[in-house]
């Protein structure tokens, strides 16, 4: 019996293994270290749906790229996806569009929090949960999550001996990156309540909640779904550019249902932010109207990469331990063992590799690594890993 992405290959209909060559274009990922093989920011080595590059094509033919503003059809698909994905009926007055979600989360915590309050979120997670509270000039707060029943979970009662009356935001990141867990019903739900208990804002970040690899097994639960009396104090915030790979063109949304929390989101943008680009509209509505069955494929060769990378790391790699993601692309992988002061700095000299740096999320001693490439990519870097650790004395 032939492998697993073998027999995937042959009933693919779009291509994931081709490599393709983005140094010298201008990205991030390639281009910040020449030198390294990157395996490190959150962005994909596949070329997007190709509804989506129609959808660009169009936009560009036209030629003329003054301010824009989303067209209808945008709302109409956000609500179809809605409907579809989360079962939730969208009200159009509650969405608010956004060039990115990272500025969401600062608008939030500059909206919520005044100077010397506090955000609070749990650890390790991605960075910016880390940084934006310093655009309010409020404090930080973090709690870590623990490992128990087999997975990551919340440190509930940590939680509640860390919270104050000075906390006014809590940043959620669900499905969580990079520890790839999905939080279901009851821990969304016990997280909302513990948030009501102590009047904070609920911001939930799911970015990652299209790239969930068994559905089946880990369901994911949006803060869309929580009763009324819960999402009140809900900011939702989500965006295809992970799931489509369209994070350079920016673009993300809210969906605030209290009419007060909204007002004031909306009011903390004061003239920080630049207006959304026209392109970005144009693909968001293809990717939420016609992706589906490029994102369906894109899982299944992401769920073959993961199993690959997890059982490579556990039989090969002596010294580095991991917990199956249940979405994302991001393996979040425990190097302690190898003693090292700083595993992403290990692997970069003597693999040249270039990892995240679990420090950068709250936790050293851990490594971030992107899988969200042609196998045949990953499968090189992994060699370059066992590698470097082979190579120990
Ligand atoms: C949890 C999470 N939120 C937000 C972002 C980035 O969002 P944006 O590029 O829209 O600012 C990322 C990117 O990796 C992420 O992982």
């Amino acid at each position: 019996m032939p492998p697993v992405w073998l027999q995937l290959r042959s009933v693919m209909s779009f291509d994931f293994d081709t490599v393709i060559p983005r140094k010298a274009t201008g990205c991030i990922k390639y281009d910040r270290k020449p030198e390294l093989d990157p395996f490190w920011v959150a962005d994909m080595d596949f070329v997007s749906a190709p509804c989506i590059l129609d959808a660009l094509r169009k936009r560009i033919e036209h030629g003329i790229f003054g301010y824009a503003q989303a067209q209808p059809g945008l709302a109409e698909t956000i609500a179809g996806y809605l409907e579809t994905q989360r079962g939730v009926a969208l009200n159009a007055d509650h969405l608010v569009h956004l060039g990115g979600l990272v500025p969401a989360l600062s608008l939030a915590v500059r909206a919520f929090c005044k100077p010397g309050e506090e955000v609070m979120t749990c650890t390790p997670v991605y960075y910016p949960f880390l940084g934006v509270h310093k655009d309010a000039g409020a404090e930080l707060l973090t709690v870590d999550h623990v490992f128990t029943n087999g997975r990551w979970e919340f440190d509930w009662a940590k939680m509640e001996e860390a919270v104050s009356e000075k906390t006014k935001v809590f940043l959620l990141c669900n499905p969580q990156n990079p520890l790839g867990r999905v939080f279901g019903a009851e821990e969304v739900v016990k997280l909302a309540e513990f948030c009501e208990a102590h009047d904070l804002v609920l911001v939930s970040d799911e970015i990652h909640c299209d790239l969930i690899l068994a559905e089946e097994r880990t369901p994911h639960f949006s803060a869309l779904n929580l009763p009324a009396h819960l999402a009140k104090r809900t900011i939702t915030l989500l965006s295809p550019s992970k799931t489509w790979n369209i994070a350079g063109l920016g673009y993300a949304f809210a969906i605030i249902p209290d009419d007060t929390l909204r007002r004031k989101f909306s009011a903390a943008r004061g003239h920080t932010l630049a207006e959304i680009s026209a392109l970005s509209y144009h693909a968001a509505e293809a990717a939420y109207r016609d992706g589906e069955p490029w994102r369906n494929e894109l899982i299944s060769y992401l769920k073959a990469n993961c199993d690959e990378l997890v059982r490579f790391v556990t039989q090969e790699c002596e010294g580095l331990t991991i917990h199956p993601p249940e979405a994302t692309y991001l393996a979040w992988i425990d190097a302690r063992a190898l003693g090292v002061p700083n595993p992403a700095e290990f692997f970069e000299k003597e693999a040249g590799l270039f990892l995240s740096d679990g420090a950068s999320f709250g936790w050293p001693g851990f490594v971030r690594f992107n899988f969200a490439c042609p196998r045949e990519r990953m499968q090189e870097g992994l060699g370059k890993m066992k590698a470097a650790l082979g190579a120990r004395v």
